[in-house]
């Protein structure tokens, strides 16, 4: 169960103090070093407000080092002595920090709601949050064919921080931003009220359908890891398109994808179906890990497929792999060792190396996250 902090002092604590800045009041940035005029990287008006929303993490786990800041913005003594404690680096307040502050996953917000007399200046807050960092999404739409959208496949993060439902902030904001339109409000209904999402482009350089038609392309990605396989399937139904339709010595595609529940979790089944049905798609390889008595993932089916898949890398193929880094990627990384070891003399060794040497000539690609 969450764990609460050391009881509020008595007389009952004050309401929250004003803040010691005001949000939307226009600021200027200095250097703390030099005190010249910092670069906002960011167009005027510059506030209290922006700063907070968009250059500092406010969802950050908590370090010790900002409960120690915030001590010193703290007027009421008990107050001030707890933030203390909780900022020790070892010994009761140490235990103390990681039950309360880092298990239950605290936030800034709700740190402050507990300590209602600190009264943290704009600068404090600046120096000591780290800065918010942007999250990638792999395109699942194809900037070639689709040069106006971008779409994007993702799964909120939600966990149990002792006991606390949290959720990741870009996923949450993208699930609130979501919700109407899978409400059947239609798309496009979503934006009111919603903070605006500051989006950047950054082009792939290796993790590109091959140009090369007659290269084979064996894509796997199980989960929100096959969003760019989408975008990869509609270049290469443009390449064809281009010459004239599918090429007689066109090599295959394939897709290798996983999800729990086949009928809940197949994320574009009805694009990789019909992928299949015109021949952009030579081989739709599935693995639904939670349907039967035991899981199956998608390196059981590159297994079951092995010669296939050696006799296809060995003859030029590419290799993309898309998702959990965590695990995923490396078993699926061990199934191709095996599969190419029977070509290698046996050796596992020399199919490591094989593996890497297509790595370094951009053969075998990952775009892989946890
Ligand atoms: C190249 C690349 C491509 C990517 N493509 C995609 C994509 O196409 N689709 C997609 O969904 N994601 C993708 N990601 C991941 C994505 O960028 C984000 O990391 C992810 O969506 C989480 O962002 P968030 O802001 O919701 O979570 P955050 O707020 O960043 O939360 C993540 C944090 O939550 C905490 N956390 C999460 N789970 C737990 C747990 N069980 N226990 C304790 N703490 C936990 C950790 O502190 C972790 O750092 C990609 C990542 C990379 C690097
Ligand atoms: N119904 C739901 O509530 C639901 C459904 C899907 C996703 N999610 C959430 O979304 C998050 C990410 O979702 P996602 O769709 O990207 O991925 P995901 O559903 O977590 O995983 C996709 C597939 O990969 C399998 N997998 C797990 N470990 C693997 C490994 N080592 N090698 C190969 N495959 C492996 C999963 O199987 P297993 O999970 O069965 O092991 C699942 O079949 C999850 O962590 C979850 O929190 C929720």
């Amino acid at each position: 169960s969450p764990i609460i902090p050391p009881p509020p002092p008595a007389p009952p604590a004050p309401p929250h103090q004003s803040p010691t800045f005001s949000p939307d009041a226009p600021i200027t940035l200095t250097y703390a070093a030099t005190g010249a005029p910092a670069d906002p990287l960011l167009p005027p008006p510059f506030t209290a407000r922006r700063v907070l929303s968009t250059l500092v993490d406010l969802s950050a786990p908590l370090k010790p080092g900002l409960l120690r800041a915030l001590a010193s913005y703290t007027a009421d003594p008990t107050e001030r002595a707890a933030l203390e404690f909780l900022s020790a680096k070892k010994g009761p307040g140490r235990d103390a920090f990681v039950a309360f502050v880092a298990d239950q996953a605290l936030h800034l917000a709700e740190l402050l709601e507990c300590f209602p007399s600190c009264a943290p200046t704009l600068g404090c807050l600046a120096a000591a949050l780290p800065p918010l960092t942007a999250r990638f999404y792999s395109l699942t739409s194809c900037p070639a064919t689709s040069p106006d959208k971008v779409s994007v496949a993702f799964s909120v993060v939600e966990w149990d921080a002792a006991g606390v439902g949290r959720k990741g902030l870009c996923t949450s904001q993208l699930e609130a931003l979501v919700a109407p339109a899978l409400a059947g409000a239609g798309a496009g209904s979503n934006v009111a009220g919603m903070p605006p999402l500051s989006l950047t482009l950054k082009p792939a350089t290796d993790f590109t359908v091959p140009t090369d038609l007659t290269r084979p392309v064996i894509m796997i990605g199980p989960g929100t890891g096959v969003a760019p396989f989408m975008g990869f399937i509609d270049a290469r139904r443009a390449q064809y398109a281009a010459v004239g339709g599918k090429p007689a010595d066109a090599a295959p595609m394939r897709l290798y994808f996983g999800c729990r529940h086949e009928a809940q979790d197949w994320l574009y089944r009805e694009e990789m179906e019909a992928a299949v049905a015109d021949g952009t798609l030579d081989a739709l390889r599935t693995a639904f890990s939670r349907d039967g008595p035991s899981k199956v993932y998608v390196q059981h089916r590159l297994a079951e497929d092995a010669a296939e898949l050696a006799t296809l890398i060995t003859e030029g193929g590419c290799v993309f792999v898309c998702g959990d880094g965590m695990h995923m990627a490396k078993d699926v990384h061990a199934a191709l060792v095996d599969l190419l070891a029977p070509t290698c003399g046996g050796s596992k060794v020399l199919a490591e190396d094989f593996l890497r040497t297509m790595r370094e000539n951009e053969r075998y690609v990952q775009d892989i996250w946890s």
